[in-house]
């Protein structure tokens, strides 16, 4: 008999066509977003789930479904799933590592140039029709070449995040749990470990890339924000509840910081509304993975741990094993 699969999220229909040949899938191609209640039911008699970040496997969702062998997340992050209550309930849990690392940098390196450059700012200007004459003073930014990045959270993203920085003769600062090994800040462009107040202090271009958690659960807030330069940028492609968007916003309204370029939120899909109101903000939604390829990679990595789950192997991202 086949495994019974729910696929919770449109995927692409090739991916799709492959599991059906080896499961009995019930997928979700219309991309409904399921409400808690719809999504228990579905899981229903399932032996593994995929999932994305937006779908939230709580201890309760896991106590109801105790039946389930995996569930698949299409991410790296894994902060939508109680990974504890899962383990105790037996349940493997897998995410999708490394096949959106250099995706996701070269995203971090957008949001730090079109902050720096008031990119979106000043589109948004010139679509308004005010552009009338070309200025000597008009929409200055910060330089990014020369300046000092700063990197919060030193994994494989912000290591390839560092690496790309080195065409522009930046000095590199991080702060991460653990300090990387002489040959592997050598490759980070030499990136320098400094307490996080350094780091605060002393970034131009400061990119947050850390898991989120209960620790780093607004790891950036009114004091750390007030540590930072009044010229200084701040992106965010990790997880929005990493910043306290409340602070933020105020930090940006009043100009203590220059401008931040977001591309998760706390409670995404909706924003603070004040962050619309702000001009020095960039605003994109979670699109960081987002290339054709990588997106494929992930559902591909996603598929290779659901079919080695169902299959009595090891899944090659197995994260409670
Ligand atoms: C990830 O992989 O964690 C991305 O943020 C998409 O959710």
């Amino acid at each position: 008999m086949k495994s019974k699969v729910l696929v919770a999220r449109a995927t692409f229909p090739d991916v799709l066509d492959r599991l059906e040949q080896q499961f009995e899938v019930e997928s979700n191609q219309d991309d409904k977003i399921f409400s808690a209640e719809e999504l228990h039911r579905k899981m229903q008699g399932k032996d593994a789930i995929v999932i994305t970040s937006s779908e939230k496997m709580s201890a309760d969702v896991i106590a109801a479904n105790t039946h389930l062998k995996a569930i698949c997340n299409v991410a790296v992050g894994y902060n939508n799933i109680d990974v504890q209550a899962a383990t105790k309930a037996g349940i493997m849990v897998t995410n999708t590592p490394d096949v959106l690392n250099q995706t996701t940098a070269d995203y971090a390196w957008t949001l730090l140039m079109a902050n720096a450059r008031r990119v979106s700012e000043s589109e948004h200007y010139l679509r308004a029709g005010l552009w009338k004459n070309w200025r000597f003073d008009q929409f200055l930014g910060a330089d990014v070449h020369g300046a000092t990045l700063g990197i919060l959270g030193m994994g494989r993203i912000g290591q390839a995040i560092a690496r790309r920085s080195m065409g522009f003769d930046m000095k590199v600062v991080y702060h991460n749990r653990s300090r990387l090994t002489p040959e592997q800040e050598a490759q980070a462009n030499n990136a320098r470990y400094v307490s996080k107040e350094e780091l605060l202090r002393t970034a131009d271009h400061l990119i947050l890339v850390l898991p989120y958690s209960a620790e780093t659960h607004h790891i950036i807030g009114a004091a750390e924000l007030a540590l930072m330069k009044p010229t200084a940028t701040l992106v965010n492609i990790a997880r929005g509840g990493i910043v306290d968007d409340v602070a933020l916003i105020a930090a940006l309204r009043e100009k203590r910081i220059a401008s931040a370029g977001l591309d998760v939120f706390e409670n995404e899909p909706a924003l603070h509304p004040d962050f619309l109101t702000l001009p020095n903000v960039v605003l994109t939604p979670h699109i960081g993975s987002g290339s054709e390829k990588t997106r494929r990679a992930m559902a591909d990595c996603a598929s290779a741990n659901l079919v080695a789950a169902l299959s009595g192997q090891r899944p090659p991202n197995l994260i409670n094993g």
